[in-house]
């Protein structure tokens, strides 16, 4: 049986947790999982003091994955929360790989006019545990008109390399699925399959991002099938507005890629369709699942926040602990729901609530008739069950 730590967390998470753990509960029946619930995030930390107390750590060490809702509370000065909980996770984990699909679903609305579901199916590998968010640097002079403040890029050659590779796989496994689809003659006849793009800075950053560039380089030639392509992330963010189409797999930076894939979240439909998985690939401790979104204060309690975001990151949830086939029914009770005259939360135009999309949900999937009842999953191969995305 599969321990899941929840931490539903703050603003909307608890609303989109509370719908996702719904359908993970129909896809899974009873027995397959365990849920064990943490209280923390805002409320708590407002109580107790307490933002992650090292009993609670190791607990979740101890799951075979984790859901989290969001984090962030304007009760509480910026950083406490989204450092001391969700960042001090995905370091203590080591989850090194943040998957950031970006995937226009059929009757969704993109902002960007003539562009459709064929033209907007990406993946955003963005590293996760380096660069400019591990905290390296501090303040002198603090509070007087000399003050410096330093925040320091850590990159080293193990973790932009990891990366990288991770990326080139994960092009390689979705072009072996369906060659990507903006490779042309040329690339065909050099038996390419798949693109993985580059996202950096390599004309400014020219000490990080030039071992990014000859890890880059170097990674490549073990992936002859992968064309590779390198872009300013400038540049990048101007094409991924004007030409979605040309991206297949996204490797970059960690701040880079927590920028773009708010973007990516757009060209999808918006922030509450977006899902993400912080991957620890060696599963030596646990993977977490969570929402591109944070805690939306401003639609919190009014439940209306869009909850399918929360949904696709428990299918990624199933990928991860190699329940693909149940991943894909989730996915495709979602895409019914968004194809179809169904609920829709204001966001997507709607006005509906965020329980009756969850509801909406959970019938597609009565309607595929796969619920758990009659399904025993396939339950094999750990190692290719990240290529649903
Ligand atoms: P946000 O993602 O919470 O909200 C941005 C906008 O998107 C808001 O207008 C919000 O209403 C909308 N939105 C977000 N989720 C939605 C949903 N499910 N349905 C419909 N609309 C949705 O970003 P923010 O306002 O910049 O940050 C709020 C707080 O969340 C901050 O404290 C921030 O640090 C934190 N945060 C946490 C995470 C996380 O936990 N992974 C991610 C981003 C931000
Ligand atoms: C995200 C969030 C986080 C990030 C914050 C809350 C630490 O914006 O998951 O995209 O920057 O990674
Ligand atoms: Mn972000």
């Amino acid at each position: 049986m599969a321990n899941i730590g929840v931490i539903a967390g703050d603003g909307v998470g608890p609303e989109v947790i509370r719908e996702a753990l719904a359908v993970l509960e129909a896809v899974e029946g009873g027995g397959r999982h365990q849920i064990i619930s943490f209280d923390l995030g805002g409320e708590r930390y407002l109580r107790t003091g307490e933002v992650l107390p090292d009993s609670e750590l190791e607990a979740l060490r101890r799951c075979d994955a984790i859901l989290l809702g969001a984090v962030g509370d304007p009760r509480v000065p910026p950083g406490v929360l989204e450092k001391g909980l969700l960042l001090r996770l995905r370091f203590a984990f080591h989850q090194y790989i943040n998957l950031r699909p970006v995937r226009l679903y059929p009757g969704v609305t993109t902002p960007i006019s003539g562009k459709g579901p064929e033209d907007v199916d990406l993946v955003v590998v963005r590293e996760n545990n380096e660069d400019l968010y591990v905290g390296a640097g501090g303040f002198t002079r603090k509070g007087t008109p000399e003050e410096v403040a330093i925040q320091t890029s850590i990159n080293t050659r193990a973790g932009v390399e990891r990366c990288l590779r991770f990326a080139f796989d994960l092009a390689r496994t979705r072009g072996k699925a369906r060659p990507f689809r903006g490779l042309g003659a040329e690339d065909h006849r050099l038996g390419r399959i798949g693109q993985v793009t580059m996202v950096a800075k390599t004309n400014v950053l020219t000490f990080a991002h030039d071992l990014w560039m000859r890890a880059f380089n170097e990674v490549a030639t073990d992936y002859p099938t992968v064309k590779t392509e390198y872009q300013h992330v400038d540049a990048c963010c101007m094409r991924l507005v004007v030409n979605p189409e040309r991206f297949d797999v996204i490797a970059t930076t960690n701040m880079f890629g927590d920028i773009i894939t708010d973007l990516g979240a757009v060209l999808q439909g918006g922030m509450g369709l977006a899902a993400s998985a912080n991957l620890n690939p060696t599963r030596a401790s646990p993977s977490m699942f969570e929402p591109v979104h944070g805690s939306a204060p401003d639609i919190a309690g009014l439940g209306i926040a869009n909850p399918v975001a929360a949904i696709l990151s428990v299918a990624m949830l199933l990928d991860h602990l190699g329940s693909a086939d149940r991943g894909d029914l989730i996915r495709e009770a979602v895409g019914r729901v968004l194809a179809a005259t169904g609920p829709k939360t204001p966001d997507l135009g709607g006005n509906a609530g965020t329980a009756e999309v969850g509801r909406a949900v959970l019938d597609a999937l009565d309607a595929l008739g796969k619920a758990s009842r009659s399904h025993t999953g396939r339950g094999e191969g750990q190692e290719s069950n990240e290529n649903q995305v």
